[in-house]
């Protein structure tokens, strides 16, 4: 049970100690990894350590690996009751990894995977997973919305956000890609998306949503540290009821959020 895991007496940092108080976050990884044994497994970006601490009991032996010197201290307090548990303080996209891996945990998300590192470091990373390989999460699906916003401006509605702008969301969510992490992935999203309008009104962001899929079977919602809603300003529109707006959305992944791109193709 979870509940087995004392968080609060975990070593963190300020942002890793976020991580660790967001319950319906290190519910689901629990789930995904308590549920089957593992062989090698690797924690890419273990911050505290947590997501090892949950695999230890039930794999062979765990590599965790974390460049910030800060967190890779308290990762190694966190984690030095399992002697199957080694904690490394190194890039990962320069570790030599001298064991191929049954399992990738890797928790380098963020909300469409625009400002974190995911995919470079799992594109590095791939050819060390054995082809019966998993990674936990197993990939992302990612939708957006057209909204209003009463001050656009590129902002995450998480935990800290009191002050948020009001909104008004005017059509359904639309998916616009479904990311699997096995898979080597360009790192440019170009996508066309066509929303259709639930009532009239002026449309001047989009709000994006991302779900996680931590296995097949498991999936989790934006939760307030794991991939809260993202809101980007696009060019301000009028629309009716039932209208169609196609536009186009482009980023590279792991680019941060300065490089995202929104232009209204055309109305009908
Ligand atoms: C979102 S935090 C997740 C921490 C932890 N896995 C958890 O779930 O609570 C991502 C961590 O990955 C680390 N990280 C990012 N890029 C890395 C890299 N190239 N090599 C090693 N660690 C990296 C960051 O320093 C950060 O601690």
């Amino acid at each position: 049970m979870i509940q087995s895991v004392n968080i609060m007496k975990f070593f963190a940092t300020p942002y890793h100690y976020n991580l660790l108080k967001d319950q319906e976050r290190l519910s689901a990884f629990y789930e995904a990894l308590t549920k089957k044994k593992w062989g090698v497994v690797y924690d890419l970006g273990t911050g505290s350590g947590i997501l090892s601490y949950f695999a230890a009991p039930h794999s062979h032996s765990v590599f965790a690996l974390e460049k910030d010197y800060k967190s890779w201290q308290c990762a190694r307090r966190n984690l030095k009751k399992w002697s199957n548990v080694q904690v490394i303080n190194e890039d990962i996209t320069d570790f030599d990894f001298h064991l191929k891996a049954d399992l990738f945990i890797c928790e380098m998300l963020d909300t469409a995977l625009i400002d974190e590192e995911q995919i470079p470091v799992l594109n590095n990373a791939l050819k060390y997973l054995k082809s019966t390989g998993k990674v936990i999460p197993e990939g992302v699906i990612n939708g957006a919305e057209p909204v209003f916003m009463s001050t656009p401006r590129i902002s995450y509605k998480d935990v800290d956000q009191i002050n948020f702008p009001e909104y008004y969301i005017l059509g359904d969510l639309v998916i616009f890609n479904h990311i699997i992490f096995k898979e080597k992935t360009s790192k440019k999203v170009d996508v066309e998306i066509e929303f259709r309008t639930k009532s009239s009104g002026k449309m001047n962001a989009i709000k994006l949503t991302t779900f996680t899929l931590l296995d097949s079977k498991l999936v989790c919602g934006p939760t307030p540290m794991l991939n809260p809603p993202l809101f980007i300003p696009t060019e301000e529109i009028t629309l009716n009821k039932d209208e169609k707006v196609k536009m186009n959305l482009s980023y590279i992944m792991g680019g941060g959020l300065d490089n995202i791109r929104t232009k209204i193709k055309n109305i009908s």
